[in-house]
């Protein structure tokens, strides 16, 4: 495991399921971040989550990441956890579900040119259902769900779908490890100074940043106020371009990110390094 430091921002390479294994138990206050979405894009590494056979081995593999996060989460710390759906699909490699181009990446992750399986309880174009498949899964290995917030996006992908609306929601939840947890309600307020709604309408950034899925620096920085005080640590297991990492930085937090492909991790260094350096002559 390849571990770099910058500033208050540590960015460990390898897969999270075993270097979450390395961090102090109860060391995190709150835990920030996206994994891949199940079948839809390929982040180029043997270990990538995202790419499993089926759904329930995908949601298997997350419940076991935050298992660990679990552990390195203070007693009174929150996740809070982006992850979009997608659609199962017959064969075909179509603009949408296990079998499709998508976005940035050129590579089909699933070439599964086959039915789907009698076992998954799928027809074609089925909605997954994903989000919600990993919160259950989550609550039954002994999380608290405490919110689902609709995070309505800007300007959503283009679809070209004339049967059904075009996607432009996806699913951030908060999970607690306990019942008492640290929520700070002044930390984001609606305009009107109302407690803070479910529905956060956000994004994308103006600059892309080079990585094909990063989410918005405003999201990672509406759950790092809420759920965190100036010096605590947040962790992204999924660390990608190092959004959480940025924001961290802004709001004079420290942080921990794991990412599987060093590539990416080039690129969250770079982005760092210069947040750091816009940060220290604003
Ligand atoms: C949706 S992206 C995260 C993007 C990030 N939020 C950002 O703003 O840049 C998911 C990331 O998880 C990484 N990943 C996939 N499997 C992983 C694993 N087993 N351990 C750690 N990272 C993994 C992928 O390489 C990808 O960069």
């Amino acid at each position: 495991m390849k571990k770099q430091t910058l500033g208050a921002v540590t960015i460990l390479t390898g897969d999270s399921r075993t270097v979450l294994g390395s961090l102090d138990a109860e060391s995190i206050q709150c835990c920030v971040t996206s994994p891949p979405y199940w079948g839809l894009r390929d982040y180029d590494h043997p270990h990538q989550i995202g790419a499993e056979a089926s759904p329930e081995q995908y949601v298997e593999n997350l419940v076991a990441v935050f298992r660990e996060v679990r552990r390195v989460l203070r007693n009174d710390g929150t996740v809070w956890l982006n992850v979009g759906d997608g659609y199962a699909r017959n064969g075909g490699v179509g603009s949408c579900g296990p079998n499709a181009k998508v976005g940035n990446t050129k590579k089909l992750i699933q070439k599964r040119n086959c039915k789907v399986p009698e076992v998954w309880g799928l027809k074609d174009r089925d909605l997954l259902g994903m989000p919600w498949r990993v919160a259950f899964a989550m609550q039954a290995d002994g999380w608290i769900l405490r919110s689902r917030i609709v995070w309505i996006k800007k300007t959503a992908m283009p679809e070209s779908v004339k049967n059904r609306p075009t996607n432009a929601t996806e699913e951030v939840f908060l999970f607690a490890k306990q019942p008492n947890y640290y929520y700070d309600c002044q930390g984001v307020r609606e305009d009107s100074g109302a407690n803070l709604r479910n529905y956060w309408r956000l994004g994308p950034d103006a600059s892309g940043n080079g990585h094909p899925a990063a989410f918005p620096r405003e999201l990672a920085k509406r759950c790092i106020l809420l759920a965190t005080r100036p010096g605590d640590t947040v962790l992204d297991p999924f660390g990608g371009s190092g959004t959480t990492g940025a924001v961290a930085q802004d709001e004079d937090r420290k942080a921990v990110l794991v990412e599987l492909n060093a590539a990416y991790n080039d690129l969250a260094k770079k982005r760092l390094k210069d947040n750091q350096t816009k940060l220290k002559f604003t």
